[in-house]
């Protein structure tokens, strides 16, 4: 066992994000294009099994203690519940979580949560409908909403939704989903849109900003600064004023990850549906697993293998995403094929 996966930059990987699709039953203009993508042949996916191994190696040898599933839409993925399952029950119990649009998770959650899962962030960026079906094509809000009330139902805490701000229109619609988040009891944390749209339109000058975010919810809410220690956490949080959850202090997020980054501290690995570690989700290169999976490597040279890559000179994680920087560029995988 090589132990944890530290880089130069002193950051270490407790956190392994596994995309299982890069399949979506929505079409967020942000995301992909109204006809989605070329998705992934089923000979180029994991399988269970082969997800099950890396996580298991991951876990036991090299430090993970978090699994967050992704996708694409990760519910798409049928035996979802069997993966999960096999890894709840490893040795070291990693803390399981799940990054969903919240379809059909009505109907999955008992078995998600029977299987081991612990914690859910849904995303979901306005509670008026049009505006809902405007930003994902797709006029499903209301399985969304159903299906958050389903995670709380089932005992699921905390439940995080996440909201893209997508366009500044949308800072008016913000109260009112926080107003959503605050009667139900799940914590909104507003995401700065990064530059990983299929269509490569993202723009500095329309992106919606955190202080402008920020602005918007103060409009009526009053933010406190929130106490507790932020850690590895991609959301900076706020108390709000005089609400609380589940008889604590109500908090909302932003995810500044454009005007203030938190790549210092960053505790992330990627690995994508079809089988490739990435040090960042800007990562201009990866390793591809799946040749190794499938070549009859044992175990503990799959381990060293990975160590020897994330530690070597040839692949260094960045001490940044360099989205800021002038001659930046976009990585060739949208974010639905790296994994949210
Ligand atoms: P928690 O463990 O609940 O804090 O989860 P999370 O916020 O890490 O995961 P989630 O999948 O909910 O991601 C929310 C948002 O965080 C995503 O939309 C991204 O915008 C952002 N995010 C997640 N991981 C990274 C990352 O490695 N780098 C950057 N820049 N942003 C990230
Ligand atoms: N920038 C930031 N967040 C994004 N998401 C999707 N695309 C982007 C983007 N370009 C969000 C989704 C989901 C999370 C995993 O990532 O809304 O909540
Ligand atoms: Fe699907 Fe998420 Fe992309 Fe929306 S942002 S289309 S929910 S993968």
């Amino acid at each position: 066992s090589t132990g944890p996966l530290r880089d130069r930059f002193g950051r270490t990987v407790r956190d392994l994000r596994v995309s299982v699709t890069d399949r979506c039953n929505l079409r967020c203009t942000y995301c992909m294009p109204a006809e989605g993508l070329d998705w992934l042949g089923s000979e180029s996916l994991l399988s269970t099994a082969e997800l099950i191994r890396v996580i298991t190696v991951a876990v036991r040898d090299l430090g993970i203690e978090t699994i967050r599933f992704t996708g694409g839409e990760p519910l798409l993925r049928r035996d979802l519940e069997d993966l999960i399952g096999a890894v709840s029950s490893l040795p070291s119990h990693p803390e399981i979580a799940l990054t969903t649009n919240g379809l059909g998770l009505t109907h999955r959650i008992d078995g998600l949560v029977a299987a081991g899962l612990r914690r859910i962030n849904v995303s979901l960026d306005t509670v008026d409908p049009a505006r809902f079906a405007e930003i994902t094509r797709r006029d499903r809000l209301h399985d969304v909403i159903d299906g958050l009330a389903a995670a709380r139902g089932a005992g699921v805490h905390p439940i995080k939704v996440n909201a893209v701000a997508a366009d500044h229109s949308d800072l008016d619609r913000l109260p009112d989903l926080l107003g959503f988040c605050l009667e139900h009891g799940y914590q909104l944390r507003i995401i700065e849109q990064m530059p990983l749209d299929a269509d490569h339109r993202w723009d500095r000058s329309s992106m919606v900003t955190a202080d402008e975010i920020l602005a918007a919810l103060h409009r009526r809410y009053r933010l406190l600064p929130d106490p507790r220690p932020r850690g590895s956490a991609p959301a900076t949080t706020w108390l709000v004023d005089g609400h609380l959850v589940d008889g604590e202090p109500a908090r909302v997020g932003v995810i500044a990850s454009v005007t203030r980054p938190f790549c210092g501290d960053c505790d992330r690995a990627r690995l994508t549906a079809d089988g490739a570690l990435r040090n960042c989700l800007f990562a201009e290169s990866e390793t591809d697993l799946r040749p190794l999976l499938r070549s009859g490597l044992s175990d503990d040279e799959l381990d060293a293998a990975i160590a020897e890559r994330w530690r070597g000179n040839a692949w260094v994680k960045a001490p940044g995403h360099g989205v800021n920087r002038p001659d930046f560029h976009q990585p060739t995988r949208p974010m639905s094929a790296i994994g949210g």
